[in-house]
């Protein structure tokens, strides 16, 4: 019996031609794409180069016949699918609830620099009136400065903790950090006051990056709970 289609994932991958340096991204949704995307390389015989944003990706897309280069061999990105956490209506995202955007925001702003887009897929579960509703917004720290980033968001108003996995082990992420999981309040998650805490988190001495994911999206394609796609362009 052939398996159902996957019309999200085949969205996602559609755009893809062959020649293209393609970005793959982490999670559930991503790895639904990372799977259409080999079923078309093989059956349209696409030349494909992928550079992947978590370790697991990497590992999934080779396993299934995809080629995939370190970043730094290629020169450019021009296209790029990934998940999401939440999404706001402004397409504003919280991303990183597998701990990999630190490698996601780096690849999506390879390809946005360019030319690329970088494409989001969601369910409908996802979308949010604020960002911060559902989620915790994850923040990538050096392990050594876990406790005074955890101080700092502390003062903002934010309240985290270390990010543990079900054996309650810290969570390291696949470049060597911690992952400071923090609430954001209600008064943070307006568009002005969220651009203020990224760019504050990125300034804080010790923080690798975090989950706030303001301007990347160029489209979001969202699976509905009733069935059927809707396309969310920028
Ligand atoms: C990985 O760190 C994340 O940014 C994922 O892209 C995000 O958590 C969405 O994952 P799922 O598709 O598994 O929900």
């Amino acid at each position: 019996m052939s398996s159902p289609v996957d019309q999200l994932a085949q969205a996602a991958v559609q755009p893809v031609t062959s020649g293209m340096v393609v970005g793959l991204g982490t999670g559930r949704a991503a790895a639904r794409g990372i799977r259409a995307l080999a079923a078309r390389a093989a059956g349209e015989g696409l030349v494909l180069t992928c550079v992947a944003t978590s370790a697991a990706s990497e590992t999934m897309a080779r396993g299934l016949g995809l080629v995939v280069t370190d970043l730094r061999s290629v020169e450019r990105v021009d296209y790029l699918f990934d998940g999401a956490d939440e999404i706001d209506p402004g397409l504003a995202m919280i991303k990183g609830g597998g701990g990999a955007m630190t490698r996601e925001r780096l690849v999506a702003h390879v390809c946005l620099a360019s030319g690329g887009r970088c494409v989001y897929i969601a369910d409908d579960s996802k979308l949010v009136r604020r960002l911060g509703e559902r989620r915790l917004l994850p923040v990538e720290v050096l392990p050594m400065a876990a406790s005074h980033v955890l101080a700092r968001l502390d003062e903002l108003g934010l309240k985290a903790r270390v990010r543990a996995t079900d054996t309650g082990a810290e969570f390291v992420t696949d470049n060597a950090g911690l992952v400071l999981d923090a609430q954001v309040p209600e008064e943070w998650s307006t568009r002005l006051r969220l651009a203020e805490l990224a760019d504050e988190l990125k300034g804080l001495s010790g923080v690798i990056d975090h989950g706030l994911f303001l301007t990347e999206a160029s489209e979001v394609i969202v699976e509905k709970a009733t069935g059927g796609l809707l396309r969310l362009p920028r």
